[in-house]
């Protein structure tokens, strides 16, 4: 039996999800795979729940009675003191400083699977130290749901690229928010602003919409699937069309962004009025890695081409390289979500622990 000790931090839609699925995964990979998943350590912001033999189905009532006021050191002593093996922190934060404290994980024995995209978005000499870093201690880094959610994108670039396949373009519709926008947008009558909140009530919208409007979040996904194709670059380098007024961005209030709505009405309804009658709007991601040109877009594309036809929140792939020159290899479905992303993280885990020796 090889035991593998995850300390999870995050227990928001997505991590307190990937505890559950764990629980109702323990038993099956016992019998099944001979691997025994503990939970030692379950964090948010501010305090630790120590399981103490385990997390069981009741641990978020346990984590509200239990939990205790954590500094990242005494989590770590803790660890240390229980003699544990196989050591693994899954980041479901979006946090900047759990990202500062991989180094201090990794120097502690950690593998560390990651959700949080902050890490592969900050500068390329924090990417390429983080990976020296890796390479020292002999510690595993996988985020398979950086991109795509709980769809094998890292992965399948990362098998291309290591069969020898030289991959030229990758382009599509990275949000599932913003597909779920334009996707609809296209096809009804009703003023942006009402499908905006509409997205918004069924969760597929940030708290704020303006982060999936502005673009910086598919933006953030190009620059991760860039550098997973060896392009040395920057965040900055990405051409970006925020799709939020300049007068309504992040610097004015939240309020006074859903004040001035019809300004968005106003305008998107313009450009679906001028659209010819077999066009349809979608926001487009593009890197040419010839020309390490990246672009972000509101563009008309024809409605039979397989961006044209997305349907719903579904996100969409599509790699161009030599082996698929004529036709892409297309990745399609949903791009987010709390069960799907989960369960992208349960198979970084499962591919991390095919890696641990015992
Ligand atoms: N939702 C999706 O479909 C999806 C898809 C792919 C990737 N992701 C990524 O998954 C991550 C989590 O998303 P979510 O929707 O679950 O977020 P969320 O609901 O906002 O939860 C975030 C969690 O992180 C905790 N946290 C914040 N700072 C922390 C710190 N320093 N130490 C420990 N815990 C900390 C928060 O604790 P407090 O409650 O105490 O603040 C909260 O429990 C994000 O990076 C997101 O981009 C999400």
């Amino acid at each position: 039996m090889k035991t593998i000790n995850i300390v999870v931090f995050g227990i928001g839609n997505v991590g307190s999800t990937l505890v559950n699925q764990l629980i109702a995964l323990k038993e099956i990979w016992e019998n099944e795979r001979e691997i025994e998943v503990n939970i030692p350590v379950i964090l948010n912001s501010t305090l630790a729940f120590y399981t103490k033999g385990g997390a069981s189905p009741e641990w978020e009532t346990n984590f509200e009675k239990f939990g205790v006021p954590y500094r990242l050191p005494e989590v770590i002593t803790y660890i240390k003191e229980q003699k544990l093996e196989n050591l693994i922190a899954i980041d479901v934060t979006a946090s900047a400083k759990i990202v500062e404290a991989y180094p201090y994980l990794i120097e502690n024995g950690f593998h560390i699977i990651a959700a949080n995209k902050v890490a592969n978005t900050k500068s390329q000499q924090f990417y390429k130290e983080l990976r020296e870093l890796l390479k020292v201690n002999q510690r595993k880094f996988l985020y398979e749901t950086n991109v795509g959610a709980g769809l094998p994108i890292i992965d399948t670039l990362q098998k291309l690229v290591n069969s020898g396949d030289k991959v030229t373009n990758v382009r599509g519709v990275f949000s599932g928010s913003l597909s779920y926008l334009f996707n609809t947008f296209s096809d009804s009558n009703a003023a942006f602003s009402e499908i905006l909140a509409d997205a918004k009530a069924k969760a597929y919208t940030e708290p704020d919409p303006r982060i999936d409007l502005s673009g910086v979040d598919v933006a953030r996904k190009l620059l991760i699937i860039a550098r997973e194709l060896k392009l040395e670059i920057e965040i900055d380098a990405i051409n970006v069309e925020s799709l939020v007024p300049k007068t309504l961005n992040g610097n004015s209030t939240l309020d006074s962004f859903y004040k001035n709505i019809t300004l968005l009405d106003h305008a998107f309804l313009k450009k679906k009025e001028n659209l010819v009658p077999d066009k349809a709007l979608r926001y487009v991601a593009d890197l040419n890695v010839q020309t390490q040109e990246l672009n972000v877009n509101l563009l008309e594309v024809d409605r039979s081409s397989p961006l044209g036809a997305l349907k719903a929140a579904d996100t969409l792939f599509e790699i161009h390289s030599s082996a698929y020159k004529d036709k892409p290899l297309i990745i399609q479905g949903a791009g987010a979500g709390t069960t799907v992303t989960a369960r992208g993280i349960i198979t970084d885990l499962l591919s991390l622990t095919a890696q641990l020796n015992n």
